[in-house]
């Protein structure tokens, strides 16, 4: 029995040294410490021992099996020590590498455009308003004083739904929209921002879908120096306070007189140049005094109240403001072009 003992505590520690992790440690501890393990069964079989050898053998027993334990305790020690730090070094993380770049989006041009005209607007006590995009014929046509046979009704012009319904082809429809509101009582001081539509062929400077931006004052007294003054303001404010414009006649069936309005050239300063085409000047907005038909039409006493509204496109503005060469450009959405407009 002794040697039996012995050769299993020399087995035991043999399998408690070769073990590599903690698990095949803990077998070792089941198979030689545990209940049906053959230590307890020598001491079960003790029985049959002499008087004097029982005890001699019980010791060795008892010996064998701390010696077997303090080992197994010894190596759990060693081994669970070794996977926290295996676990650390697998899930350091190394604080010198450099971060990951995180880019941020940008504002759209027209966005930041649109937002930069109301702005200055909203400085002179205009507030903003909207209408919608598909439009009934009498809001984008009949009540601006295009009657039904004018051209600009044309199939070719305009993208219709039906013979009343269509996508707005700018945004005067608006005009007529807030001025009905106000139920023929001033003052109305709106601009209204918003994407319209014509049947053009899209090239560098033509796009079938655009933005406009009309503006609309009607109150008692208003007149085209008011216009003037207005609109000075805001090419200041957009475009540079060295900024002059200057109004050229022109037609539009819904004003009265109407006007194209230009402004100094930024580039050349009004001498001449390649953007301006030698003019000095360059060509940004439509406007005039509102047609006393058209404020009749949306409930307002002509011979009481006067007006102007103006409207121009936010892409020109753009790009003059950004030497844009391609309206394109704006729909394309390649972030090439989109990203020059991030904020520093
Ligand atoms: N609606 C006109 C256009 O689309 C622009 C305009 C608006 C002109 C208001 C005069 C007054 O061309």
């Amino acid at each position: 029995m002794k040697e039996r003992l012995e050769e299993l505590r020399d087995e035991a520690l043999a399998k408690v040294k070769a073990a590599e992790d903690v698990k095949s440690l803990q077998e070792v501890r089941v198979a030689y410490l545990g209940k049906k393990g053959p230590i307890t069964e020598v001491l079960r079989g003790m029985g049959k021992l002499s008087a004097e050898e029982r005890p001699v053998i019980g010791q060795m027993a008892n010996d064998v099996r701390d010696a077997i334990k303090v080992e197994v305790d010894a190596k759990e020690v060693l081994l669970e020590q070794a996977a926290i730090e295996q676990q650390l070094a697998e899930e350091s993380i190394d604080v010198t590498l450099p971060g990951r770049p995180v880019s941020s989006g940008s504002r759209h041009p027209l966005t930041i455009v649109v937002e930069e005209v109301e702005d200055a607007f909203l400085g002179l006590g205009f507030s903003v308003a909207e209408g919608p995009e598909v439009e009934v014929d009498y809001y984008n046509f009949e009540a601006l004083n295009l009657p039904k046979d004018h051209p600009a009704r044309d199939m070719q012009d305009s993208f219709y739904f039906t013979d009343e319904l269509l996508l707005r082809t700018h945004t005067s429809p608006v005009q007529a929209r807030t001025m009905e509101k106000h139920e023929g009582k001033g003052p109305v001081k709106v601009i209204c921002p918003g994407k319209v539509f014509r049947r053009d062929d899209d090239d560098a400077t033509h796009s079938h879908q655009f933005m406009q931006i009309e503006g609309l004052y009607v109150d008692e007294h208003v007149r085209m120096s008011d216009l003037k003054g207005v609109l000075e303001q805001f090419a200041k404010a957009f475009f540079g306070e060295d900024r002059e414009i200057r109004l050229r006649p022109s037609f539009f069936p819904f004003t009265e007189p109407s006007v194209e309005v230009d402004v100094s050239c930024g580039m050349c300063a009004g001498k001449g140049c390649r953007i301006c085409k030698q003019s000095g000047w360059i060509e940004v907005l439509g406007a005039g005094m509102v047609h006393p038909r058209v404020l009749e039409m949306s409930g307002f006493d002509s011979t009481k109240y006067s007006g102007f509204a103006f409207g121009m496109g936010a892409e020109r503005l753009a790009m003059l403001k950004y030497d844009i060469d391609d309206i394109r450009h704006f729909y394309t959405n390649d972030v090439r072009f989109l990203a020059q407009f991030k904020r520093a």
